[in-house]
């Protein structure tokens, strides 16, 4: 089976780009990075993408004079590379319903946070400040309203008592960049499609892996 085409777009420090990038390193990887793009030229997932040798490209939002403007000129990049899936892992900017209507089904998103909790930013804060005692990440197919759209994996971190928002953080990143390859992979292999706007799971070794819960 073809590798299926991946671009990951990336405004930051790109620590889950890496965890793709480290799956899609294995040889028998059923998926390959073939563009990292970022809105943000000093974002530092470029330099990652550079270590892997996967081409990058800068698409700085500040150089054009609306959203649609931006977002052509990332589709006419995504369009040149044949790209058939688009992973956004920390990627900062909203985008408009005509994108994510063109990509419905091949546009993923990792959001810091049990969806449909917590939709946003600050989600570690808000999760201390709910006093929730389970907080976690999910990845989801993207639809027109932020963080939302049909759930492909989840997994959970235990709120202690005292966590600082960065320590939560951490904890929920470490999940992340276990349940972002995970995802990819699954998709990848085709063992998930979405049937009225549920994930549907064909094929999955261990369906557990779509739900993963803290040990101990
Ligand atoms: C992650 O927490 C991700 O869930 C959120 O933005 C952050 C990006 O971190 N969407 P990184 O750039 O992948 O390190």
């Amino acid at each position: 089976m073809a590798k299926l085409k991946v671009a990951v777009l990336i405004s930051g420090s790109g620590s889950n780009l890496q965890a793709l990038l480290d799956m899609c390193a294995a040889e028998n990887a059923p998926a390959e990075i073939v563009r990292v793009i970022s809105n943000v030229p000093t974002a530092y997932g470029l330099e990652r993408a550079k270590q892997a040798g996967v081409p990058t490209t800068v698409i700085n939002h500040k150089d054009y004079d609306s959203r649609e403007s931006f977002e052509d000129a990332l589709n006419q990049m995504l369009d040149s590379e044949n790209i058939k899936m688009i992973c956004l892992a920390g990627f900062m900017r909203l985008l408009t319903d005509s994108f994510v209507q063109k990509w419905k089904d091949m546009l993923i998103n990792i959001h810091p946070a049990l969806l449909p909790s917590f939709k946003g930013l600050h989600t570690h804060e808000r999760a201390i400040e709910a006093g929730v005692k389970f907080h976690g990440a999910t990845v989801h197919y993207v639809r027109p309203n932020m963080d939302e759209g049909p759930i492909i994996i989840q997994a959970c971190v235990p709120v202690l008592p005292n966590d600082t928002a960065d320590e939560l953080g951490k904890r929920v990143l470490e999940q992340e960049h276990k349940i972002y390859p995970l995802a990819l992979r699954m998709i990848a292999k085709r063992q998930v499609r979405v049937s009225a706007e549920k994930v549907v799971y064909n094929g999955v070794d261990n369906l557990m892996e779509s739900m993963i819960n803290p040990e101990g």
